[in-house]
C-alpha cells in the first residue's frame, strides 16, 4: 500500500473519470479513519454503512479496544489492572479527566459526591407514581430526565461549571434512583443516603436494608459490586454511547442525553442481554433441556433464537471484561455460601458453544453479559435490576463521551445522510379513486 509522507495509506478514489485523494486521521492505536467528508461536495455520492461496521463517527481520547485480541484499556490502562487496583470513583474520574487522580482528587470528589446523594423529598414523590410493575429502565430514564427539570442551574452544556456539577450530580444520585426504583417495587419505605458509608455501601444498603433491620454484607460482596461497575464504565462507541453522543451533539443537556443513553442500553441485543442470559439459563433449566439441543434453536435461521450473552460487534476473541467476570462468578459465589445450578448450565453451554463450528466460523465468543447475572443474583438482585446496574457503571463513560463531544471543535451536529428507496415524484390520488 502506497503511503504518504506522514507515514499514512495514501487514499486515492477513482470516481468515473475523477481521481480524489482522500486524507486520513491518525489513530495513536489501531485503524486510521479515512475523512470521507469531501466525497459528497467531491463526487455527488454519499457513503453507505448501515450499522456502522466500517465508519467512525468521532475521535476519541477516552477508550481502546482491539476486539481480534480481547483488550480494552480506559486512557490507556488496561482494564484488568484498573478492575484489580481501583475503585469505582476512581475509575470514573479517570474516564472524564483523563488521568488517574491523586489522593487529595479522589478525596475531593468522594466528599462531594458523599454530599450530593440524597434526593429531595419532591424528587423521591415521582417514585410513587410510577407504576409498580414498570420495567426498571423505563423508571430509570424517566427520573434521570426530570432531573433536568429539579437542577436547571445544572443544564448549560457550554458552562464548563454547570457540566462540573451536572456530572457530580448524576453520579452522585444515580445509585439512589436505582435504589428506590428497585424498593417502589418491593413496596418497602425508601430510605436516605448515610454520610461516611462508601458509594457501593449506600447504594447496597438503601436498595436492601429490611425495616427494623441492619444490612450488613461480606467485603466480597462489595468488591465484586465495584469490580463489575468499574468493567462496564465505558466501551467506546457502543450503541448506548454513541446515542447519549448523538443527543449531545444537537446541545441538549447532559441528563437528556443520558436518558437516551438508558433507552438505547435497555434493549436485549445491547445491555438487556444480562437480563435475557438469565431467562434463557432459567429457560434451559426449567425444561429440561440439553444444552446441545438448544443450540440446534440457536443455529437454526428459521428461529429467531441467540445465544444471549454472545458475541459482539467488536470483540472477535474473549471479551476480556467476560474472562474476569467468569473468575469472579466463581469466587463470589462461592465466598457467599451461593450454590447456583444456573452457573453449571452457564459452564456447560459456554462449552458446547465454543466447540460448535457455527460459534468458531463466525468468532462468537462470551461477551460481559453472560456471567453478570450469576453474580448479580447470588447478591440478591432479581434479573430486571441486572440493566440498571450495568447503566449504573457506563454512567462515567456516558459523561465522559458527552463532555468531550460537547467540546469536540470538530463536533458538528450529527446528522446522517440516507440512500433513499422510496417512490419517485408521483401526484396525490383522491380518497375514491384509490384501490
Ligand atoms: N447467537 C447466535 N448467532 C449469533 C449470535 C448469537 N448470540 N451473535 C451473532 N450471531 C450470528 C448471526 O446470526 C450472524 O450469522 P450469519 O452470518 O449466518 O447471518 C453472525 O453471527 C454475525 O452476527 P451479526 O448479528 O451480524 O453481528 P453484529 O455485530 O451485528 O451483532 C450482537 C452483535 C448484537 C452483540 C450479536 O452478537 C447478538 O445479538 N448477541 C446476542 C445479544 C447479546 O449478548 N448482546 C450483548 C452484546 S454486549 C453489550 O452490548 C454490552
Amino acid at each position: 500500500m502506497a503511503e504518504a509522507a506522514n507515514g499514512l495509506p495514501r487514499v486515492r478514489l477513482e470516481v468515473a473519470e475523477r481521481q480524489l485523494e482522500l486524507g486520513v486521521e491518525r489513530a495513536t492505536e489501531g485503524n486510521h479513519g479515512i475523512v470521507m467528508a469531501p466525497l459528497l461536495q467531491e463526487t455527488g455520492l454519499i457513503s453507505l454503512d448501515p450499522g456502522f461496521l466500517n465508519t467512525a463517527a468521532c475521535t476519541s481520547e477516552i477508550t481502546y479496544i482491539d476486539g481480534d485480541v480481547g483488550i480494552l484499556r480506559y486512557r490507556g490502562y488496561p482494564i484488568e489492572q484498573l478492575a484489580r487496583d481501583s475503585s469505582f470513583l476512581e475509575v470514573a474520574l479517570l474516564l472524564i479527566r483523563g488521568e488517574l487522580p491523586t489522593a487529595g482528587e479522589l478525596e475531593a470528589f468522594e466528599t462531594r459526591i458523599d454530599k450530593h446523594m440524597y434526593l429531595s423529598d419532591d424528587f423521591r414523590q415521582i417514585f410513587s407514581v410510577m407504576p409498580r410493575r414498570a420495567h426498571p429502565m423505563a423508571t430509570l430514564g424517566a427520573a434521570i430526565n426530570m432531573m433536568a427539570g429539579f437542577y436547571p442551574e445544572s443544564l448549560d452544556p457550554l458552562d464548563p461549571s454547570a457540566v462540573s456539577l451536572a456530572t457530580v450530580l448524576m453520579v452522585a444520585k444515580m445509585p439512589t434512583i436505582i435504589s428506590y426504583i428497585y424498593r417502589r417495587a418491593q413496596g418497602n419505605a425508601l430510605l436516605y443516603p448515610k454520610h461516611g458509608q462508601s458509594y457501593v455501601e449506600n447504594f447496597a444498603r438503601m436498595t436492601f436494608q429490611l425495616p427494623g433491620e441492619q444490612f450488613d454484607a461480606p467485603e466480597v460482596f462489595y468488591h465484586a459490586l465495584e469490580t463489575l461497575l468499574i468493567l462496564h464504565a465505558d466501551h467506546e462507541q457502543n450503541c448506548s454511547t454513541s446515542s447519549v453522543r448523538l443527543i449531545g451533539s444537537a446541545q441538549a443537556n447532559l441528563y437528556m442525553s443520558v436518558s437516551g443513553g438508558v433507552s438505547a442500553l435497555s434493549g436485549p441485543l445491547h445491555g438487556g442481554a444480562n437480563e435475557a442470559v438469565l431467562n434463557m439459563l432459567t429457560y434451559i433449566r426449567d425444561n429440561e433441556i440439553d444444552p446441545k439441543e438448544f443450540m440446534t434453536q440457536v443455529k437454526d435461521k428459521r428461529t429467531s433464537v441467540r445465544l444471549m450473552g454472545f458475541g459482539h460487534r467488536v470483540y472477535k476473541s474473549y471479551d476480556p471484561r467476560a474472562a474476569i467476570v467468569k473468575v469472579e462468578a466463581a469466587a463470589v459465589l462461592e465466598a457467599l455460601g451461593v450454590k447456583d445450578e444456573l452457573l453449571d448450565i452457564a459452564y456447560e453451554v459456554e462449552q458446547v458453544a465454543l466447540s460448535d463450528d457455527y460459534f468458531v466460523e463466525r468468532r462468537l465468543y462470551p461477551n460481559v453479559d453472560f456471567y453478570t447475572g450469576i453474580i448479580y443474583r447470588a447478591m440478591g438482585f432479581p434479573a430486571s435490576m441486572f440493566t440498571p446496574l450495568f447503566a449504573l457503571g457506563r454512567l462515567p463513560g456516558w459523561i465522559a463521551q458527552w463532555r468531550e463531544r460537547i467540546v469536540d471543535p470538530a463536533g458538528k451536529i450529527g446528522r446522517p445522510r440516507q440512500v433513499y428507496t422510496g417512490p419517485g415524484l408521483r401526484d396525490y390520488v383522491p380518497m375514491e379513486q384509490r384501490r
